[in-house]
């Protein structure tokens, strides 16, 4: 086996990107019926979305998180599975969506966004503090996130825990777990003022048979200074 070359992207990344673009078909219907968030996610699309906002959709899927905003509102896209992308563009023709790894700053010449929502993607989050810096710095001061990360409170140590993804869909690929104080760490060395934080179901795992909990946080970028 070669190990990857320099600036290769990590073989759990191109696993990701397989595993979402044979997903992506079947996406809509499978995850709505796993997911309990949509309804958290929409009634936090309406308290901060205002017309002709900025709105950024980190691990977006198929878009459909933020697909029925309304049309004056910019939605920009990223997500590693550039079929995800395609659904999202088919859905949102209007909608910005590029590949991008949430790990990576987002392109400096980018757009600054007013509203953002990370849900459902940070079970792949090796690194949340420089996650949440780059989502902080593509941020105008004022904004808004939502995040959603998993918090794993069976966890036999404390802050940045793993545990096996999937067997079935995805082997040898982890699920990253941060406890409360490694999250609230994240968020204050990013620069963001939480709003506030829940512990909430976010989604049914059949396979392993248990609810995957998230530390939900309501964040608001802080101005410069603060
Ligand atoms: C379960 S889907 C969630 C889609 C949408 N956020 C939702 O909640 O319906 C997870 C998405 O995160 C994307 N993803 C995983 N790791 C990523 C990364 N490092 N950067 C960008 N997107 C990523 C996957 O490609 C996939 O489309």
């Amino acid at each position: 086996m070669h190990a990857p070359g320099p600036g290769a992207p990590p073989p759990e990344s191109a696993a990701i990107e397989l595993y979402y673009d044979d997903f992506a078909p079947h996406y809509v219907p499978g995850w709505r019926s796993l997911e309990h968030y949509g309804p958290l996610v929409a009634d936090f699309l309406l308290r901060t979305v205002t017309p002709e906002c900025r709105v950024l959709d980190v691990g977006c899927g198929p878009g459909q998180l933020t697909r029925d905003l309304p049309p004056d509102v910019s939605v920009t896209g990223i997500d590693l599975s550039p079929q995800m992308l395609a659904r999202a563009e088919e859905g949102r023709p209007g909608g910005h969506y590029e590949r991008h790894d949430f790990h990576d700053p987002l392109p400096g010449g980018w757009e600054r966004f007013d509203v953002v929502v990370a849900v459902g993607c940070l079970e792949f989050c090796r690194d949340l503090p420089a996650t949440l810096r780059h989502l902080a710095d593509a941020c105008v001061p004022g904004a808004r996130l939502l995040v959603g990360v998993v918090e794993d409170r069976t966890a036999q140590a404390p802050g940045h825990t793993r545990r096996a993804f999937s067997d079935e869909g995805l082997p040898g690929v982890d699920m990253h777990c941060y406890d409360e104080a490694a999250q609230r760490a994240a968020v204050e060395a990013a620069g963001l003022s939480a709003a506030s934080y829940r512990f909430l179901p976010a989604w049914r795992h059949d396979e392993y048979s248990l609810v995957v909990r998230y530390g939900w946080w309501e964040l608001r970028k802080d101005a410069p200074g603060r």
